[in-house]
């Protein structure tokens, strides 16, 4: 079922938000399926940040735009809506009313995303529809770069899933998808504007050598001692 997005505050997380699950990490960590999975675990809204992005620069090159040249960026911007909502449990996004769905996850769109992503303007719109979600269902788990440091850098529930450069290109090329992971991990860690790092105080997991299991079991673990027990009381 498909439900309107609930709005919320843009600058700040409000205190009376919902529970937030932030899971960051780099390319091909294992971040969404992991985000997935406990989000169904707890009875949370999933929410894929990067998924926004994507859809974003699905947008930018449907139109012709070079994701290099800021001012063509910027005005596709300008012109662009996103309408969020959640849908069986996970967040969704139409970029001017429409869904990209495949299509965000083109060798494409991995090639151009992370400039995209960099463009201040960008993520100052996105972060207002990320924050928005905050009010959604009983609570959230999102993943993305930097959800721990920049959009809900108050959640005590903090994640940062890893694994090494090796695995992660491994991961994605069995994946039978094209993408630069280690090129894109580079540009996300070295732009100015919530560049992707370990927030502080975030659990760090290795999964490397970890099924999804193992990691789900983990995070899991370590919400419940923090008091966020999955809905079926595991
Ligand atoms: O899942 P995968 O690692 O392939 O990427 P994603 O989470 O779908 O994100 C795609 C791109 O969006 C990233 O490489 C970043 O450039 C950007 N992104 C971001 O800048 N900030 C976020 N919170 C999430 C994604
Ligand atoms: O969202 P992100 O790009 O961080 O990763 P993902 O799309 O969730 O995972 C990339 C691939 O690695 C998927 O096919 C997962 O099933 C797989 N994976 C794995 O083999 N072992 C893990 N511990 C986590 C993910």
């Amino acid at each position: 079922m498909m439900e309107a997005h609930a709005g919320g505050p843009s600058d700040n997380e409000s205190p009376e938000s919902n529970p937030v699950v932030a899971i960051d990490g780099p390319a091909a960590s294992g971040k969404s399926s992991v985000a997935r999975e406990v989000a169904k675990a707890l009875g949370f809204v999933f929410v894929s940040s990067g998924a926004m992005y994507r859809a974003f620069t699905w947008e930018v090159l449907r139109r012709g735009a070079n994701s290099g040249d800021r001012d063509a960026v910027l005005s596709v911007l300008g012109e662009t809506g996103f309408q969020c909502a959640t849908s069986d449990g996970a967040a969704t996004i139409l970029v001017n009313g429409a869904d990209p769905g495949e299509a965000a996850h083109t060798g494409e769109v991995n090639a151009n995303v992370s400039t995209v992503a960099a463009y201040p303007e960008v993520r100052k719109a996105l972060l207002v529809e990320q924050r928005g979600f905050a009010h959604v269902g009983t609570g959230v788990v999102m993943e993305g770069r930097d959800i721990g440091t920049v959009v809900f850098p108050d959640t005590p529930y903090k994640f940062y899933v890893d694994a090494s450069p090796e695995v992660r290109q491994a991961r994605r090329r069995a994946q039978g998808i094209e993408d630069s992971v280690l090129e894109r991990d580079k540009q996300d860690s070295s732009r100015e504007t919530a560049p992707l790092r370990q927030a502080e105080d975030a659990a760090v997991i290795d999964s490397s050598d970890l099924t999804l299991g193992e990691v789900v079991g983990k995070v899991l673990r370590l919400l419940k001692e923090k008091g966020l027990a999955a809905a079926s009381g595991a």
